[in-house]
């Protein structure tokens, strides 16, 4: 029997070695753009969102708005929907297992129809990623919350405003809330909200739409309409993508310039960075280079809440620090299983040992080419960076999961130097 192997998807294709060097653009952001995109449910009227990243979840939000009845269209970065033909208040399964962030629709879609059914996601390979939190919301709303057959079966009698504080800090469980109360009239109250970039560039398009939400620390006072205009709105620059390109610029020892980008949003990546010996030049507004100055130094990383560490950027610092000379250690506090990426690093000579919830990374001179599997967005994105400092060549497989949150990376990584090339599926 022929040693065939059959990728379930496209594979990436990198010879490392190569010194990254130029200027890259960086897209708008997925996490912003998913939120948005799904406020249009809340009103009868035009939107036009601008720089939306052109990608799987984004296409994915997109039909999932059209099979509710939306009409619109999708081009060189804007999304223009009209909502006015919304007509449904169901979210099938179909969508939901594509794209988890889906449950976003539920607020939006239980404010316009006093009723929601959107099929209940399932975990990831990060962690069980459950939503109690969001039904209790929509519970202490005053809605009845029925869990039967895979669907989130939602009802409100009467809308009116709520008091609700979150037992954990969670991103959607705290956009979906937003997007509910803003189409309630009257003062609704939310405690223990997130802070995310991505959260506050959905609060500005609901307060474009009419709604009046005033926060202070991780207080939300929203003030919602029944009669919720249309927007015009440029999503927020993707500080994930940003801070991944970041350290593609530092392994490589190259000087890599980053334009659509916002410092403020990247404090804790930016202030790591540093610590680990980087230089980061601001060059304006929204531009910004990252210099290599000496050998890295190795770092204790927590993942926070933000404005703490990100976790979607633990992955990528976990390669910066396995070719850093030294004992590093990452603690992962925000979801229980987001070390899948270890167990590819250490095919290709990483030197990481998992307890718990922290990783210990012992430097290591240099990594090496291998064939390794992506198992979630973040992780391939890590597998990539460790491709493009490894000696000889690394096949990343299923590079799928990199597609859903990186807008043609490597065509953006070929433009500052680096060797990547994309295999199609060998299996049709
Ligand atoms: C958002 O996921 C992001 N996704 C994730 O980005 C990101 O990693 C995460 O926030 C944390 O920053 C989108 O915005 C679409 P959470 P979300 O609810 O909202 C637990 C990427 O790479 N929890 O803040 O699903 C949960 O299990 C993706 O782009 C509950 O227990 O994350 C996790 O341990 C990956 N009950 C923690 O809270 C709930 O009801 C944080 O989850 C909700 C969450």
């Amino acid at each position: 029997m022929m040693n065939t192997t059959s990728y379930s998807s496209d594979a990436f294709l990198i010879e490392g070695g190569a010194t990254l060097k130029g200027r890259v653009r960086v897209s708008g952001a997925k996490n912003a753009s998913l939120p948005i995109i799904f406020s249009t449910i809340l009103t009868k009227e035009t939107c036009v969102i601008e720089d939306v990243p052109d990608l799987l979840d984004v296409k994915n939000a997109c039909e999932l708005i059209h099979l509710l009845g939306a009409e619109g269209d999708r081009l060189n970065g804007r999304v223009l929907i009209d909502p006015s033909g919304i007509d449904r208040y169901e979210t099938p399964e179909s969508i939901v297992k594509k794209m988890r962030a889906s449950v976003l629709s539920m607020g939006p879609l239980l404010a316009r129809f006093g009723r929601a059914r959107v099929a209940l996601p399932g975990g990831c390979s990060i962690g069980a990623r459950p939503i109690d939190q969001h039904l209790k919301f929509f519970v202490s709303a005053g809605a009845q919350v029925l869990v039967k057959d895979g669907y989130v079966n939602i009802e409100v009698e009467r809308k009116k405003p709520a008091e609700f504080e979150f037992e954990l800090v969670t991103v959607t469980g705290t956009e979906n809330a937003l997007l509910y109360l803003s189409g309630v009239e009257g003062r609704s109250i939310l405690k223990n909200i997130a802070l995310e970039p991505e959260v506050i560039d959905l609060v500005e398009v609901l307060r474009k739409m009419g709604a009046s939400i005033e926060i202070e620390g991780r207080t939300a006072v929203v003030e919602g309409s029944e009669e919720l205009k249309g927007f015009h709105h440029r999503v927020i620059p993707d500080r994930i993508e940003a801070g991944t390109l970041m350290v593609a610029s530092l392994l490589t020892g190259g000087e890599v310039e980053l334009e659509n980008v916002l410092p403020e949003h990247l404090g804790a990546v930016i202030g790591k960075l540093e610590e680990a010996g980087a230089r980061v030049e601001r060059l304006g507004a929204d531009r910004l280079r990252v210099v290599k100055v000496g050998e890295l130094k190795p770092l204790e990383i927590i993942t926070e809440e933000y404005p703490g560490f990100p976790t979607d950027m633990q992955a990528q610092f976990m390669v910066m620090l396995s070719v850093t000379e030294g004992r590093s250690m990452i603690y992962e506090s925000i979801f229980e299983n987001r070390f899948q990426h270890v167990y590819e690093l250490k095919k290709m000579g990483a030197n990481i040992e998992v307890r718990g919830r922290s990783a210990h990374i012992e430097g290591v001179r240099e990594l090496t080419g291998a064939e390794v599997i992506s198992t979630d967005l973040r992780a391939s994105a890590s597998l990539v960076l460790a491709g493009l400092v490894a000696r000889g060549t690394t096949v990343i497989r299923d590079i799928h999961h990199l597609d859903r949150g990186y807008e043609r990376l490597e065509k953006k990584l070929r433009e500052l130097g680096a060797s990547v090339e994309r295999l199609p599926s060998l299996v049709s």
